[in-house]
């Protein structure tokens, strides 16, 4: 939500920014703007649109200075117009910002801001804080701790500041100085070479400088070419942490593929390979993890496993509780990250907590996370990127390790969440009754898995096609059972998500309890047809579609014999065990979203409306 960068040093600050705004633009793509200070004046050029757009508007522009900052934005207050577009400027000139965020009661400091003479162009809460800091500027003295007044002011405007925000300010007489602070809003400070960076996502950094350090809630950063010191709200000095990036530019590039999904669904089996690496017992029985902080006495007292997430997370998380369920018989529940944080949900004691974020960042579930924390409980979370909040706020956890995934639609780092979920079921069934030999057989399938991935992924043709032919409508319906019933949600969410065609998630059985009154020749169903009992089942459910002229698209487990014409289109999945089974079924719903926004033109890697990681409520 909301791309920020920040650049002081030697280097020209325009085509760095951009080039950071560009690696950014998945998380948010209203509109962006860049401004430098250059001549004693702030030089801002913003556009509603792509960061494309503001390259033409700042081609206009000689915005040649080396210190300054840029911002794409996702609309939370104020419509998409270039006036609402960050940065902005304080109406007495004296003060830049751009804001990731929502500042819950600008209205307030709206009205006391306007009683001292400031005045407003935009409908922004954004515009209210830059104002307010440029208020406390003119106004406070030099801070007695030392810090700079520009910190200061920051520092005291924050401390009327209700929401949440990642800022980063400039000050028209501070030339070559960043302030930047944040509060429920991911910041990262790269340090480079005689320059320093911010922004609020590594990938938008990492071609300057691999050192980083990760701000944390309630801290405020200054940044000069070669210096940086954080403070706290509170006015106290920060000892920073260093950290190294491990992945590299080339991580976040698209390659030779016609979009970040495409080359990420493609890109599965390795990612799988990279999620599962080292993560196996010796005797080959179980899996293993390192950073889960509890022991195995500690787990063996668990009576209920709850887990946490949002949109693509939390369908991981559902079969996930349908693994652990199955192969630890231990009971599991599942929310939504936002319903939980404020349902107040009665909680037994020795239940474990899980929350699952591929970005670590998103505002609902990291709120779910703290409620169950504040509770007394211990929290453990799934996730891909390294230093996110989420990570660092949890007792424990284990990462993706399936690198940058820009895409907005997420591909890989949801078969790697399946992955993982399916190694804690083996985990905590090998730690109750789940067989030696079991074990050894289910260890034996997960390695499998990147193998059964590659040879699913061959089936892209013959989906593409099928594509062409299923792009024309409007309504579909995606129907599954048991472990298969998440996955069919996520195609829904996936064909909604990216090719804007309407579709709905559910259980096969329960779709004549309502969904069957959709049902015509003009909507067609997906169905996930797996091998085992539950065929026969799933075959009436078809039945009932058929009958009513529904078009059918079957996506079916080698062996299993459909009736002749029952289906209109059939996709193989190889045969698979049963902790398999929802990773290999993924791969068709995603090739056939991914096609069906392409036949209809949609722009797959920036959907309409949507962000790669949600930081606002
Ligand atoms: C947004 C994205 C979804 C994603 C969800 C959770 O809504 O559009 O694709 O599944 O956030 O993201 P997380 O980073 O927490 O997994």
């Amino acid at each position: 939500m909301c791309g920020i960068v920040g650049y002081v040093g030697k280097q020209k600050a325009t085509p760095l920014i951009l080039e950071g705004l560009k690696r950014l633009e998945y998380r948010g793509y209203d509109s962006a703007g860049v401004v430098v200070l250059q001549g004693g004046k702030f030089d801002v050029a913003k556009k509603i649109g792509r960061v494309a757009n503001l390259e033409k508007e700042v081609a206009q522009h000689h915005l040649s200075g080396t210190y300054g900052m840029g911002h794409t934005r996702w609309a939370t207050h104020g419509g998409v117009t270039d006036a609402n577009a960050h940065p902005h400027v304080s109406s007495d000139g004296a003060i830049a910002l751009i804001h990731n965020g929502v500042i819950e009661n600008y209205a307030k400091i709206k009205k006391f801001l306007l009683t001292k003479g400031y005045s407003f162009k935009s409908e922004t809460d954004t515009e209210v804080l830059c104002n307010l800091i440029a208020y406390h500027y003119a106004k406070e003295p030099l801070a007695t701790n030392g810090d700079s007044r520009f910190v200061e002011s920051v520092r005291r405007t924050l401390r009327h500041a209700e929401g949440t925000y990642g800022i980063v300010v400039m000050a028209l007489d501070a030339p070559g100085e960043l302030v930047t602070a944040r509060k429920g809003s991911p910041l990262i400070l790269g340090l480079g070479d005689g320059e320093s960076l911010v922004a609020s996502d590594v990938s938008a950094i990492v071609s300057r400088t691999q050192s980083v350090v990760y701000l944390k809630d309630g801290e405020i950063a200054h940044l000069t070419p070669k210096n940086f010191s954080i403070t706290t709200l509170g006015s106290d000095a920060v000892e920073p942490v260093i950290d190294t990036v491990t992945w590299s530019i080339a991580d976040s590039e698209m390659g030779e593929h016609a979009h970040f999904m495409e080359k990420e669904i493609f890109e599965q089996p390795i990612a799988l390979e990279n999620a599962m690496r080292g993560r196996f017992s010796e005797d080959g029985s179980t899996a293993q993890f390192g950073g889960l902080n509890i022991s195995a006495g500690e787990f063996r007292t668990i009576e209920r496993f709850m887990f946490c997430a949002c949109g693509t997370a939390l369908h991981a998380c559902m079969v996930t509780e349908h693994l652990i369920e199955s192969f630890a018989r231990i009971p599991v529940e599942c929310d939504y990250a936002s319903e939980f944080r404020y349902r107040n949900a009665p909680l037994i004691p020795n239940t474990l907590f899980f929350v699952m974020s591929q970005s670590g960042e998103t505002i609902d579930t990291l709120a779910a996370m703290r409620e169950a924390k504040r509770k007394g409980f211990k929290v453990l979370a799934v996730n891909n990127v390294v230093g996110s909040t989420i990570a660092r706020e949890a007792d424990g956890g284990i990462y993706q390790h399936v690198g940058p995934e820009v895409g907005v639609a997420s591909t890989k780092a949801f078969t790697s969440q399946l992955l993982i979920g399916a190694m804690l079921a083996l985990y905590i069934g090998r730690m109750r009754d789940l067989s030696f030999g079991s074990g050894v057989r289910y260890v034996t399938a997960l390695k499998g898995a990147p193998d059964l991935v590659r040879k699913t992924l061959l089936q892209a043709p013959h989906i593409r096609e099928i594509a062409k032919r299923i792009a024309k409508y409007h309504d579909m319906l995606f129907l599954g059972r048991l472990s298969l019933f998440p996955i069919a949600l996520e195609g829904a969410l996936k064909m909604k998500e990216i090719s804007s065609l309407h579709a709905e998630g559910y259980p096969a059985a329960e779709m004549k309890h309502g969904p069957i009154a959709l049902i015509s020749d003009q909507c067609p169903s997906v169905f996930l047809v797996p091998s085992g009992e539950i065929v026969n089942k799933i075959i009436s459910s078809m039945q009932e579609i058929k009958s009513r002229k529904g078009p059918i698209i079957a996506i079916v487990s080698e062996g299993v014999e459909l009736p002749a014409g029952l289906a209109d289109e059939t996709i193989l999945i190889p045969e698979c065990h049963e902790a398999v089974l929802p990773i290999v079924a993924s791969i068709p719903v995603q090739l056939l979203s991914y096609y069906v926004a392409v036949e209809r033109k949609c722009d797959v890697d920036k959907p309409r409306n949507l962000a790669k990681s949600v930081t606002v409520e």
